[in-house]
C-alpha cells in the first residue's frame, strides 16, 4: 500500500498524512523533509543556493526513490505533480488523493503557518490570495489527474479508507 496525498501548500497533507498513517497501520513520510535529509540542506538553502530548477531535479529523485517505499503515506511538495511526468509515476505507484481546499482558507492557514516557503515569502495576505489564485490555475490540469479528491481537510479517515479500497 503506497498513499500519496497531493495539493496546494497549506492544504494539510502533512496533517492528514499523519492520521491517515496512523489509521492504516502505515508509515508516514513528509518529502520536503526526505528532500532536506537527503541533501543535508534545507528546502529555502536549496531555493538560494541552487535555485527551483535544481530543487525539482531532487525533488524528482526523492519520488523515484520514495514511489519504491512500501506501506506508506507521502505528504508531497506542493509542486511536486507538477513537474517531469512526477503525476504519472504517483499515479502508477499508488493512491493519489488530491486535497482541494478553498484558496481563501490556503491563504489564511499560509499566512499562519511557521514553515518558511521560498516561494511566498514576504507576501501579505491580499499578494498572496492573487498569487494563488493564479498558480491554481497552472497547477489544476495536474493536481486534478489524481485518481481520488477530497475538499476536507478534517474528512473522516473512514471515508478516505474506502475511497481507496
Ligand atoms: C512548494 C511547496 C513546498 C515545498 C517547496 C515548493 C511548491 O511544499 O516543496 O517550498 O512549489 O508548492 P509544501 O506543499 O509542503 O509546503
Amino acid at each position: 500500500m503506497r498513499i500519496y496525498l497531493i495539493g496546494y501548500m497549506g492544504c494539510g497533507k502533512s496533517t492528514l498524512g499523519k492520521r491517515l498513517a496512523k489509521h492504516l497501520n502505515l508509515e508516514f513520510v513528509d518529502m520536503d523533509h526526505y528532500i532536506e535529509m537527503r541533501n543535508h540542506k534545507t528546502i529555502p538553502q536549496i531555493f538560494a543556493e541552487e535555485g527551483e530548477s535544481e530543487f525539482r531535479k531532487k525533488e524528482r529523485k526523492a519520488l523515484e526513490e520514495l514511489s519504491e517505499f512500501s506501506n506508506i503515506v507521502i505528504a508531497t511538495g506542493g509542486g511536486a505533480p507538477c513537474f517531469f511526468d512526477n503525476i504519472d509515476l504517483m499515479n502508477q505507484t499508488g493512491a493519489t488523493i488530491y486535497m482541494n481546499i478553498d484558496p481563501a482558507i490556503l491563504a489564511d492557514r499560509l499566512i499562519h503557518s511557521k514553515t518558511e516557503r521560498p516561494l511566498i515569502k514576504g507576501k501579505t495576505k491580499e499578494e498572496l490570495i492573487v498569487f494563488i489564485d493564479e498558480m491554481l490555475t497552472k497547477r489544476r490540469p495536474f493536481y486534478s489527474q489524481a485518481k481520488h479528491e477530497i475538499t476536507e481537510p478534517d474528512i473522516e479517515l473512514k471515508v478516505i479508507e474506502e475511497m481507496i479500497s
